[in-house]
């Protein structure tokens, strides 16, 4: 096989990055996630580790979450952190905020918390219940204003009218890129989006710049963002 020459181009760089399902829990046994099963993430982050980034990276954990495999030499260099909750996540990301130079978010954020978890197990009963739920935070939207001199990234999975979605975003969180790719609606299956090994999309710049990229593995993928963002 070829040996592809290795970039360097993130060198001394620190990128901090969020990845994987927040969850939130319901009762003591049980909760609420959404598809995210981090491929992505680990993807993203093993491309920059192989370019020479330290990376910091918060992992939202449920099963089956994958994790990224530093490239052998960089073990050192891959600073894993596991959070459950939005809440935590945000939280973990604003401490490793001050040293990273640019921030990749690609946790899938569960957007509402349960109002007040049941601390026992709820019992089951004939009538319908209600679940009153509550905003969580916006992890990325946080760390964004919460910083200057540093560059962030989002990705938004759109059902619909990905494009404009990913335009809406990318100017709302105050994003320098913005990956946008489209998901299957449920019931429907499709190539791109969670669960599945592929990926392609648009990658929106807040310059107005817009790369097309077509079907890939993740790993694909990340290499072809790595190209444009790094
Ligand atoms: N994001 C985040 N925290 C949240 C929600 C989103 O950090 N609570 C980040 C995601 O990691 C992603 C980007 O924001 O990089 C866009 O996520 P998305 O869920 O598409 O955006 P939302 O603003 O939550 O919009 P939507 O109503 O479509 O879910
Ligand atoms: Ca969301």
């Amino acid at each position: 096989a070829a040996v592809l020459p290795q970039r360097t181009d993130l060198a001394g760089k620190t990128i901090l990055i969020t990845a994987g399902p927040t969850t939130t829990a319901i009762d003591a046994v049980r909760y609420i996630t959404n598809h995210s099963t981090g491929r992505m993430g680990a993807a993203m982050a093993e491309e920059a580790l192989r370019r020479g980034a330290v990376v910091d990276y918060v992992l939202g954990m449920d099963k089956g979450v994958v994790r990224p495999v530093a490239p052998r030499g960089a073990e050192n260099r891959l600073n894993i952190i596991e959070v459950r909750t939005a809440e935590e996540m945000a939280a973990a990301a604003l401490k490793h905020l001050p040293r990273a130079h640019g921030v990749v978010a690609s946790a899938a954020v569960m957007d509402y918390a349960v109002a007040a978890p049941a601390s026992n197990k709820l019992k089951r009963a004939s009538e319908a219940i209600a679940l009153d739920l509550v905003p969580s935070v916006d992890v990325l939207g946080t760390l964004s204003q919460a910083a200057t001199g540093k560059w962030f990234m989002g990705f938004a999975a759109e059902t619909d009218n990905v494009e404009a979605h990913g335009q809406g975003k990318l100017k709302a969180k105050g994003l320098d890129f913005l990956f946008a790719n489209a998901v299957a609606k449920l019931g429907e299956t499709g190539e791109t989006g969670f669960g599945v090994g592929t990926n392609a999309g648009i990658l929106l710049g807040k310059d107005g710049s817009r790369h097309e990229l077509a079907l890939g593995s993740k790993a694909d993928i990340a290499r072809q963002i790595w190209d444009i963002v790094a």
